[in-house]
């Protein structure tokens, strides 16, 4: 474990650990179930193997990449985190700079504990925004309007989270909303002295941008609160119906089979985020990156194929890139990157280094050209070795 500067986002996870109470750190690095869809999605990504091409003229790489009508620096942006201010205090707001800086997306989730009135103009047009729909139409309907008003142009509509996941640390640690302020917690806060100095004076984290359809939340677990608010009957139809209401771009995060891409391409979708929520929701289900390529065959040009969970290192960029990703998305890596070093470059910074590096290791100077070429397969065209 290194006890230097941080150069790699495990580097920062491992300090993350020491510096963040358990409670919120296990919040944030855990998963549901006995944790395999997050150990899945890792995995798998070590599990590919790249063919570099060669000798070329290197000398002059770009990352650079258009989606829905704008550039961006690189095909990675910042998922949405609920609660991220819990993991570090001032997260959200670190994150909308942080993206704004390197030029890349934002995604501002329904469950920040920032105002989407306060995040917008720090973000500016490098922000998304990402619903839970409500189960109250009205309420949908509100944080809609709230956040075409605050200047928000893309819309992720998140569907995996119908019910919560059961997240094991969670139950064990009694992780609730407000935080418990016992002994135990107390015993954690004393061990993590950055933490709490850098918490002091600041609000205790909320889902501030819910509170005012639900003012009793506060007084409800995590759990129950989630539950209360996010509609168990997002489906096509109410789809449909957020697509005429929504002007700019509609991305729906959550999707993992072909069909539903398809069936999302023809209500007018413009782009999936193939997504298991980091691990957090159905234990058993897929890792991402290997999901991805039957939805990228199923969208076809219909739609921006992108993809989410696992993604570690600037080569995990690469490879989702090469198996049809049009775009990438990472939560953990900048929440680990943030609580390291108290800023949300860093782990950018480190991101974009390693996918610039990869880039020129491939012999790829042009990232529109990496596709499944780059991809080492065995002469029966398997990615992987197959034993026996
Ligand atoms: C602490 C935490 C909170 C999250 N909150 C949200 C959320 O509010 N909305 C959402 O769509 N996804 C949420 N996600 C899922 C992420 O957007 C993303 O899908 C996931 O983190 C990707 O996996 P990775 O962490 O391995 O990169 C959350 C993930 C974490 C770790």
């Amino acid at each position: 474990m290194s006890t230097l500067l941080p150069i790699s986002i495990d580097d920062f996870r491992d300090h993350a650990r020491r510096r963040v109470p358990r409670l919120f750190f296990d919040y944030c690095d855990g998963g549901a179930g006995t944790e395999s869809a997050l150990r899945g999605n890792v995995e798998r990504f070590g599990a590919i193997k790249m063919m570099p091409r060669g000798p070329r003229n290197i000398a002059h790489r770009s990352s650079r990449v258009s989606l829905f009508g704008r550039d961006y620096a690189m095909p990675l942006g910042i998922a949405p985190i609920g609660l991220a201010n819990l993991f570090w205090p001032g997260t959200d707001i670190a994150f909308a700079k942080a993206a704004r800086k390197a030029d890349i997306p934002h995604v501002l989730s329904t469950a920040a504990s920032t105002m989407i009135e306060d995040v917008a103009p720090v973000v500016g047009d490098n922000g998304w925004y990402q619903l839970y729909t409500s189960k109250d139409d009205a309420v949908t309907e509100d944080l809609l309007s709230r956040a075409e008003k605050a200047g928000y142009h893309v819309l992720v509509v998140t569907v995996d989270v119908a019910l919560p996941g059961k997240r094991r640390r969670d139950l064990r640690n009694g992780f609730r909303l407000p935080m418990p302020m016992g002994p135990k917690f107390a015993l954690q806060l004393a061990r993590c002295p950055a933490w709490s100095f850098a918490s002091l004076g600041k609000p205790i984290p909320r889902i501030v941008n819910l509170e005012r359809y639900a003012p009793a939340s506060s007084a409800q677990s995590l759990a129950a609160f989630m539950a209360a608010q996010i509609s168990p009957m997002v489906d096509l139809d109410q789809i449909s119906r957020i697509r005429e209401r929504w002007k700019g771009p509609l991305v729906v995060k959550g999707i993992l089979g072909p069909a539903d891409a398809a069936a999302l391409a023809e209500r007018g979708v413009d782009g999936v985020i193939v997504s298991n929520h980091g691990g957090r929701q159905l234990d058993s289900a897929p890792a991402t990156i290997d999901a991805l390529p039957a939805v990228v065959a199923a969208a076809g040009e219909r739609m921006a194929v992108m993809v989410d969970g696992g993604v570690r290192t600037g080569e995990d960029v690469a490879k989702a890139l090469a198996l049809g990703a049009r775009f990438v998305f990472a939560g953990r890596p900048f929440l680990y990157g943030m609580a390291a070093t108290g800023s949300g470059d860093p782990a950018v910074e480190v991101l974009k280094d390693e996918f610039d590096r990869v880039l020129g290791h491939l012999g790829c100077p042009n990232v529109a050209d990496l596709d499944a070429s780059f991809i080492w397969r065995d002469d029966k065209g398997h990615r992987e070795r197959q034993t026996a």
